[in-house]
Parts: structure tokens; sequence; C-alpha cells
């Protein structure tokens, strides 16, 4: 039996165009309903909570075409200012305008191309916190760093940044996305017993924070979760769902991960 609710959230990139993205939201309401995943399903027979975070530009379509199903929508990053001369920025607060439930912060993606530090990824945190928003925080490792034995040390570092910029008491709201980055986007996987040895480690740096609300936290895996590996990886005790990239753009592809977290509940 989990203990936490499986979140299973797409991570959309830079991909979706404004019609496209009216088909695969359609398609992933009706596919909600068949699951008896909805909130206003009679059969709703166990839980999932599903989200997608998509491109800035279209969190008004999502609010608009989403407000009425159980799929909540968020956003991949924002500014780690609160209002100002920051040009090309987005604040917590603007996200909060679109009722975003959750944004993305600490991508490996950003991290690497747009040169973000884990004190900014902290900041980031915090601002989505006072928004009332949740912050999804990624962590993971280089296949350098996996070899080099440093995997922990980095998943620690990146984490404890965030642990240290929010207050104790707002640790139960965020969500951790444990991402290796050679698994992102590679196809290559990791194995589920060695992301869940990572999921338990970040879980124990949890606890050192607050160990009853440690427990309530969501650790997410993201790297290649496609339909054919998620019910052996969500299936492992510190797995509780999936950050999902490639597979979150094809409506069957993402529905059937979500029907494999409902099995692994
Ligand atoms: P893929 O599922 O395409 O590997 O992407 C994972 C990811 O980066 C989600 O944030």
């Amino acid at each position: 039996m989990k203990q936490r609710i499986p979140l299973i959230a797409g991570n959309w990139k830079m991909h979706g165009r404004l019609v496209a993205n009216t088909f695969l939201l359609s398609e992933l309401k009706s596919g909600i309903q068949n699951l008896g995943l909805d909130i206003n399903s009679k059969s709703c027979v166990a839980k999932v909570d599903v989200a997608v975070c998509i491109p800035f530009p279209y969190l008004a379509q999502a609010q608009s075409e989403l407000q009425s199903s159980s799929v909540r929508w968020g956003a991949q990053d924002v500014s780690m200012q609160a209002e100002g001369a920051y040009t090309g920025e987005v604040s917590a607060a603007m996200l909060n305008d679109f009722s975003c439930a959750y944004a993305i912060v600490g991508h490996s993606e950003r991290r690497q191309y747009h040169a973000e530090s884990d004190t900014m990824v902290g900041e980031k945190a915090r601002r989505l916190l006072d928004a009332g928003i949740i912050p999804i925080v990624c962590v993971g490792e280089t296949l350098q760093q996996r070899k080099d034995n440093l995997t922990e040390v980095t998943v620690a570092r990146q984490l404890n940044s965030v642990l240290s910029a929010i207050e104790d008491s707002a640790l139960s709201k965020i969500v951790v996305a444990y991402e290796p980055i050679w698994a992102i986007g590679t196809g290559v996987t990791a194995t589920p017993e060695m992301a869940q040895q990572v999921h338990a480690f970040l879980r124990e740096q949890l606890i050192v924070k607050n160990a009853e609300l440690a427990e309530q936290v969501k650790i997410l895996y993201g790297g290649s979760m496609k339909p054919d590996n998620a019910a052996s990886l969500l299936s492992m005790k510190d797995i509780d769902g999936g950050l999902i990239g490639g597979a979150s753009l094809k409506s069957a592809d993402f529905l059937s991960i979500i029907a494999a977290a409902r099995l692994a509940v």
C-alpha cells in the first residue's frame, strides 16, 4: 500500500502549439474519465494526481480547458524576483493569476543552459511557496558524477540548498523530482532499484529536517519514464510518481503511465 498519493506530472518542455494543445488536453481529460480518475466520475476508485507543466503562453489555455477536470496545470520555471525591472521574467504571483498548482524549479536543462545555481533554485522555490504554488524541485547527477560515486553528494547539495531557503513547516508543500541527467531524453532509464536507492537517500535528507513532514513529501522519478517501464519504477516504495518529458506529449503514453500509477497504489 502506497503511503502517498502518486503524482504523474508532464513536463512539455518547449513543445506544444495552441491547436495541438487543445487536442492533447481533451484526449487527456477523456482518458482520465475513462480510467475512473476524474473527480466528477462516479467510479473514482483510486486516486492519482495528474498535472501538466506547460510553456508560459499556454497557461491561460490550460486554465480554461482544464478547470472543470481533475488535471492540474503548472509552469516549468519562475523568476527568483518578486517584481520589477527583470525583462523576460515571470513571477510567482503571475503564475498564481492563472491558478497554477505547480511549477518546476531547478530542472537540469535550466541549470545547464541558463546557469541556474543551487541558491537561485532555492529562491525560486521560496517564491512559489509564498504564492501558494507547489514547487517541483528537480535534482540529479550527471553520468560522470555517477561514475565518480558523487550521486548522493550531488543530490544532497541540490536538495539541501532548497531546504535551507524555505521554512521548515513548508517541507510538506514541496515535491522533489529525482532526474538523473544521463536518463533524460536518452531512452536510458535508471533501474527501479537504482532509482529507489536515491529516492530513499533523498527521503533521509528530508527526515533530518522534519521526520513527520518528510513522510508526506512526494519524490518523483524523471528520465525516460515510458509505458513499458513505469509500472516497475512506480512499484518501488519511495517512488511516488513521475515527471514525464517525451511520453507526456502523446496522450496514449501519458495515460498508460497514469494507469500504471493507479495500479501501484
Ligand atoms: P524524458 O521523459 O523525455 O526523458 O524527460 C524527463 C524530464 O526531463 C522531465 O522533466
